[in-house]
């Protein structure tokens, strides 16, 4: 497929464990596009709050910390840990760090070419008329699988069965909050990964990009 050459901005959500970030960063690398995690803006927030010894549920000092993100500075080795995860699952509850990080997010998004955007409420809120919106979905069984093979490749010896409540007590949490929750956009084309390596999972989602691109 050709490079995108106008403004194109591709919307992708989904759970933890789903597959859609490194769908988002495949994608985005196909396309010749600039991509944001924006799950790294949240972990930036709660990490600096971790940092400096800061309760996660002050919100204005939550929102003090979400001014301060900088997209350049993001780093996903740093953030990467599971506990930020969770963390940053906590302080994405409040609107007003939702609102400061959704601004932040918005101007990416809206500087020609485009982006792919991957989090949980892109195709809903941060960019309702994005070109292509993706849910990209799994079991919670088979997330946890992919997350402890993931932990295990890194040597870090972990139960399954807390992994996997883990990823249910997020789900419910990020699914369950008042603001923004995570739920497919109602034109969203669904990506059920649960049986599908990422190879499959990358040439339907191309399909259906080059579909809106032509249709
Ligand atoms: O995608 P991730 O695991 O890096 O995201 C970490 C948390 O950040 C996630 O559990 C909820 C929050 N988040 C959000 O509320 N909205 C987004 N667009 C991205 C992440």
């Amino acid at each position: 497929m050709s490079p995108v050459t106008d403004s194109f901005i591709i919307a992708i959500d989904g759970p933890a464990a789903s597959g859609k970030g490194t769908l988002a960063r495949r994608l985005a690398e196909q396309l010749k596009l600039p991509h944001l995690d924006t799950g790294l803006t949240y972990r930036a927030v709660a990490h600096a709050l971790i940092l400096a010894n800061e309760p996660l549920n002050d919100e204005p000092t939550a929102i003090a910390a979400a001014r301060r993100v900088d997209l350049a500075a993001l780093d996903p080795a740093i953030l990467a840990d599971h506990a930020i995860g969770d963390a940053a699952s906590q302080v994405a509850v409040m609107t007003g760090v939702r609102q400061t990080l959704v601004e932040l997010q918005r101007q990416f998004a809206s500087t020609p070419p485009g982006a792919v955007l991957d989090g949980r409420d892109i195709g809903t809120v941060v960019c309702p008329d994005a070109d292509v919106k993706l849910y990209v979905t799994a079991s919670p069984r088979e997330r946890a699988r992919r997350r402890w093979n993931e932990m295990q490749l890194k040597g870090q010896d972990v139960d399954f069965n807390d992994i996997l409540r883990d990823i249910q007590n997020r789900d419910a949490r990020d699914m369950g909050r008042s603001d923004s929750p995570l739920k497919p956009a109602e034109n969203a084309h669904l990506l059920d990964t649960s049986q599908m390596d990422i190879e499959t999972a990358f040439t339907q989602a191309l399909a259906i990009i080059e579909d809106a691109r032509t249709g």
